[in-house]
């Protein structure tokens, strides 16, 4: 009888085995070291959407001039404040609709234009030329005091 059968008869671990097992734990490490990374790569982890549903400006509505536009960021995203020639203020996200860029108002044309394809909305969001295939959504604004709270529309 081998002394590899002897030691597999007894119930004991012989070389070869054990070398098996040292190669095969290896390689499936290996593999795994590998592929992990890849498939995180791959698969975006979950993000939360911002759940903000008002912001107040960090700007006093006496600091907005008619006929202006100002940037503000609503959770992640930007928005546009307008106050228009008859010194109404009206909000907006600031996303084009059409491929995303951020948006800014023209006091030269009165419109809300998006310079990457030259998209145009009006000052009520609506969208007038050029590619963008939808309005901007529109938010609410109230301002108390001095202070501007812009919140989504319900
Ligand atoms: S992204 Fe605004 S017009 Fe194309």
């Amino acid at each position: 009888m081998s002394e590899t059968a002897r030691e597999e008869r007894s119930g004991g671990l012989t070389r070869k085995r054990f070398i098996d097992w040292l190669l095969g734990t290896s390689l499936g490490g290996f593999v795994l070291a590998v592929i992990y990374p890849v498939v995180r790569y791959w698969v975006p982890p979950v993000v939360a959407e911002s759940a903000v549903s008002s912001v107040t400006l960090p700007f006093k509505a006496t600091d907005v001039a008619d006929n202006t536009g100002r940037i503000f960021k609503f959770g992640s995203k930007p928005g546009i404040l307008i106050k228009t020639p008859s010194g109404e203020l009206r909000a907006f996200n600031a996303t084009c609709t059409h491929l995303s860029c951020t948006v800014q108002f023209r006091a030269d044309i009165e419109n809300i234009w998006c310079a990457c394809h030259n998209g145009h909305y009006d000052l009520n969001g609506r969208n007038i030329s050029g590619p963008p295939p939808r309005p901007l959504d529109s938010y609410n604004v109230n301002v108390r005091g001095d202070q501007i709270i812009v919140s989504v529309k319900t």
